[in-house]
């Protein structure tokens, strides 16, 4: 099996065709939340400069599609996870049940919900809600003996107790939206890819839950964040993406 290698498609064909049993050490999924279509932007903001509502077409499926998709990609990710094997899985209040029920049904056991808590989050347009400024990231494992490697996570956790020692990391990150250079930009200036994740936040979850040299597989790879950490980081990955436009800019990004 090829490794370090984006493949162009779709997750669920290429999961089938190029990957085997039980040989992923970590998966990181960063699936479509199902919440474009209604166009809204914001183009005279002051505070983060214009922001676009995700809009794309990957993201446009009807409730039941989106149960049916979301039953396929997890259930090939659980065909490939080693026994013992962590994925984590991005979400929003929109899709949280969506995943967490199919999580319960194919077998998964669910260790934490983690709160990315958006420390620079948009203000509110509607103002009808309380403004959003937080996402999950579902940890859920295939086995009862799972890798957590609770000592480095106490050394990279910016939090420290009131004596400077160190401490447990939580289960609430607080980190930025992508800002400032780690944004991928295209020649306008405009972001690649509008839903990059933090660096930061791969990082805590390619430490906790592998070691060097693992393999870790993201099936929705966007930008490529969860390659270039895991390269950073000396695991090995495989990504899968079914945009041409972001493997190129993955490939870009990873290949510096
Ligand atoms: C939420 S984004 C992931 C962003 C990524 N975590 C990053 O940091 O850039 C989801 C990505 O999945 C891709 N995608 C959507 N449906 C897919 C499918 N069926 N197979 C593979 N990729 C898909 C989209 O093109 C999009 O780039």
């Amino acid at each position: 099996m090829k490794t370090n290698i984006i493949y162009k498609g779709d997750c669920v064909e290429v999961l089938n065709k190029e990957i085997s049993d039980k040989s992923i050490d970590l998966i990181f999924a960063d699936p479509p939340y199902n919440l474009s279509g209604n166009g809204l932007k914001w183009e005279g903001n002051k505070t983060g400069g214009a922001w676009y509502m995700v809009n794309e077409n990957w993201d446009k499926m009807t409730a039941p599609e989106y149960i049916a998709f979301t039953r396929k990609w997890l259930g090939s990710c659980h065909r490939v996870l080693k026994d013992n094997a962590s994925i984590y899985i991005s979400s929003t209040y929109h899709n949280l049940g969506e995943i967490l029920l199919t999580l319960k049904q194919l077998g998964f056991k669910t260790n934490n919900i983690i709160t990315w808590q958006k420390v620079n989050a948009m203000p509110n347009m509607t103002q009808r809600v309380f403004t959003h400024s937080s996402e999950f990231v579902i940890w859920a494992v295939k086995g009862k003996k799972w890798v957590f490697n609770y000592k480095e996570l106490k050394l990279i956790n910016p939090d420290k107790q009131k004596d400077g020692s160190l401490k447990q990391m939580r289960d609430v990150w607080p980190l930025p939206i992508v800002q400032g250079n780690e944004r991928l930009k295209n020649g306008d200036n405009k972001a690649i890819h509008s839903t990059q994740k933090p660096e930061e936040m791969l990082k805590r979850i390619i430490i906790a839950s592998s070691n060097k040299g693992d393999l870790v597989l993201d099936p929705f790879l966007g930008s490529g964040t969860t390659a270039v950490m895991a390269k950073r980081l000396g695991r090995k990955w495989i990504g899968i993406e079914v945009d041409p436009k972001y493997v190129k800019a993955a490939e870009k990004r990873i290949y510096v």
